[in-house]
C-alpha cells in the first residue's frame, strides 16, 4: 500500500475567491482521493494528504489559480519546534539519495520582504539536515522548498513568521498558459471578450474533459470555447450577433482600421491550432428553441450579457404590425426587444436542464449589486433602464435561493467585486440524474 503523503499547493494572489470552486471541481473531474489538513482559506496555500501523486500532479497541472506544488515536510508555528524538526527530518535522514543528490534550495516569504542575505540566513537555518549532495542552481537533482508566511495583512507584520513550511518541489503550474492565450495576441475579440484566466477558470470550474461537447449560448469572439477546446472539448456556440460572428463590426483594438478575414470564432481556434475541436456557431436569438430536444452537451460555459457593455436582446416585435401582409409574415425579421436579465437566467436554466447530459454541468456570470447602491449608482443604472431588472441580494442572501431549479442542483458560487458597489457571481450548477 502506498504510504500518504502531504502537499502543498500555493496560490497565485489572484482571484481568491475561486480557489476552492476550482480545486473541488478538478479533484472531482480526476476522482482525487484525499483529505484536507490545512483547507482553502485567506493563506497563500493549502495542504493535502493523499497516496495518489499522479492524480494530484493531473489536477496541479490543470489548476489556474496555483504557482507551485511541492511534497510538505514540515509544517511549523514555532521557529525552534521547526528547527528541532529540521534536525529530525525522516526523509532525508531515512533516505541516503536525498542525503547526496545535488540540491538547490529556494525560499519565499510570503507577507513579508527578504533580502538577500536573510535568504541565506534562513538557508543557513537548514543545516541541520546534513545534506552532503552538491549545490546546484540549474538542473539540480532535488530543489527543496522553504517558505515563510506573515500574514496577509501588510500592516501587522510580527518578528517571526506565523507558519513554516518545507519539503520537495514538485512541480510549477501550468500558468504560463496564459500569457500564450492573452487576449493581447488573440486573433478576433470584441469588447467583451473574457480575458484567458477567466475563461480557463470557467472550464476547470465546470469540469471540461477531453471529447465534451462544450456549448456557449452566448458566444461572441469565442474565448470560452477556445479554453474549453484546449482542454480537449468539441465547442460550438450562438450569438445574436450576425455582424460579430462574422467579423463585420468595427475592429475592436486600438489603431486596427479593418477586421482580417479570419477574424471569427474558427480563426481564434485555428491560432491555437485547436481548429479540429470546432463544430460551429450559429448566429441565432439563444431565447428561443434552437436545438432538437434530443441534442444534449456535457457542459454550458458563458457569459450572458448583463447589458451594460453589449445590449441584450432577442428577437421579437413590440407589438404586431399591420402593414405586413399575412404571406409576408413568416419571412418578416422582427425588431429586437430587450432581453430582460430575469428572462436570460429563466431561459438559460431552462435550456441547461434539457440539454445537459446527467451530470454535465452549467457554469455562468450573474451581476449582482449590492442592494443599498448609492444614489450615483442608483442613477447610472436607472440611466441603463435595468434597475427593474436587477436580481436583487446582497452578499447575505444565498443565491441558492436566487438560482433553483428542479433539475439542477447549485454546485458552487463565488463573488469577483468590478466597483464598489457592483459585483458577478459565477454560479455552477449541475444536471440531477
Ligand atoms: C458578455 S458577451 C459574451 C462574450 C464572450 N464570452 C466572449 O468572450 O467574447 C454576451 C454576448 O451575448 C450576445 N447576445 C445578446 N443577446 C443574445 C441573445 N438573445 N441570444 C444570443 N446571443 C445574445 C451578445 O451579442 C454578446 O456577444
Amino acid at each position: 500500500m502506498v504510504v500518504p503523503k502531504r502537499y502543498v499547493i500555493r496560490f497565485a494572489n489572484e482571484l481568491n475567491n475561486f480557489r476552492s470552486m476550482e480545486f473541488n471541481a478538478l479533484a472531482s473531474l480526476y476522482k482525487l482521493n484525499f483529505k484536507f489538513i490545512e483547507p482553502i482559506s485567506e493563506k497563500p496555500f493549502m495542504i493535502i494528504e493523499t497516496s495518489d501523486e499522479d492524480t494530484l500532479r493531473k489536477v496541479f497541472n490543470r489548476i489556474i489559480l496555483a504557482t507551485s506544488l511541492f511534497e510538505c515536510w514540515i509544517s511549523s508555528n514555532d521557529l525552534n519546534q521547526f528547527i528541532n524538526e529540521i534536525n529530525n527530518c525522516l526523509q532525508i535522514k531515512n533516505d541516503e539519495y536525498y542525503q547526496n543528490c545535488s540540491f538547490r534550495i529556494q525560499v519565499e516569504a510570503f507577507g513579508r520582504k527578504i533580502s538577500q542575505s536573510q535568504k541565506i540566513e534562513r538557508i543557513e537555518r537548514l543545516s541541520g539536515l546534513s545534506l552532503k549532495g552538491p549545490i546546484r542552481m540549474t538542473n539540480p537533482d532535488v530543489t527543496f522548498y522553504y517558505m515563510e508566511y506573515y500574514g496577509l495583512n501588510p500592516n501587522i507584520q510580527p518578528e517571526l513568521p506565523y507558519q513554516i513550511l518545507f519539503g520537495k518541489w514538485i512541480a510549477n503550474s501550468n500558468r504560463k498558459l496564459l500569457s500564450t492565450f492573452s487576449l493581447k495576441n488573440r486573433k478576433f475579440i470584441a469588447n467583451t471578450s473574457m480575458d484567458a484566466t477567466l475563461a480557463f477558470l470557467m472550464a476547470n470550474i465546470a469540469r471540461v474533459n477531453v471529447d465534451d461537447i462544450v456549448y456557449d449560448p452566448f458566444v461572441g469572439s469565442g474565448s470560452l470555447l477556445v479554453s474549453a477546446a484546449y482542454y480537449g472539448a468539441y465547442v460550438c456556440g450562438t450569438d445574436i450577433d450576425y455582424p460579430l460572428l462574422h467579423g463585420m463590426i468595427k475592429p475592436t483594438r486600438v489603431g486596427a482600421k479593418k477586421r482580417e478575414d479570419d477574424e471569427s470564432v474558427q480563426g481564434n481556434l485555428k491560432q491555437y491550432g485547436l481548429e479540429s475541436r470546432y463544430l460551429n456557431v450559429i448566429a441565432g436569438d439563444s431565447s428561443l428553441q434552437l436545438f432538437r430536444n434530443n441534442i444534449e452537451f456535457d457542459a454550458i460555459i458563458t457569459d450572458p450579457p448583463y447589458g451594460i457593455r453589449e445590449s441584450r436582446e432577442r428577437i421579437g416585435s413590440k407589438k404586431s404590425d399591420p402593414t405586413i401582409p399575412i404571406e409576408y409574415l413568416d419571412r418578416h425579421l422582427p425588431a429586437k426587444l430587450q432581453y430582460k436579465l430575469d428572462d436570460i437566467y429563466h431561459d438559460l436554466l431552462n435550456f441547461s436542464a434539457q440539454h445537459l447530459k446527467p451530470n454535465g454541468i452549467v457554469t455562468f456570470w450573474a451581476p449582482y449589486f449590492k442592494r443599498f447602491y448609492n444614489n450615483e449608482t442608483t442613477k447610472q443604472f436607472q440611466t441603463l433602464s435595468q434597475i427593474d431588472s436587477l436580481p436583487k441580494y446582497d452578499h447575505h442572501n444565498d443565491p441558492s435561493l436566487r438560482f433553483q431549479h428542479q433539475r439542477l442542483r447549485l454546485l458552487s458560487f463565488g463573488e469577483q467585486k468590478l466597483t464598489k458597489n457592483c459585483s458577478r457571481i459565477l454560479v455552477t450548477m449541475q444536471k440531477i440524474l
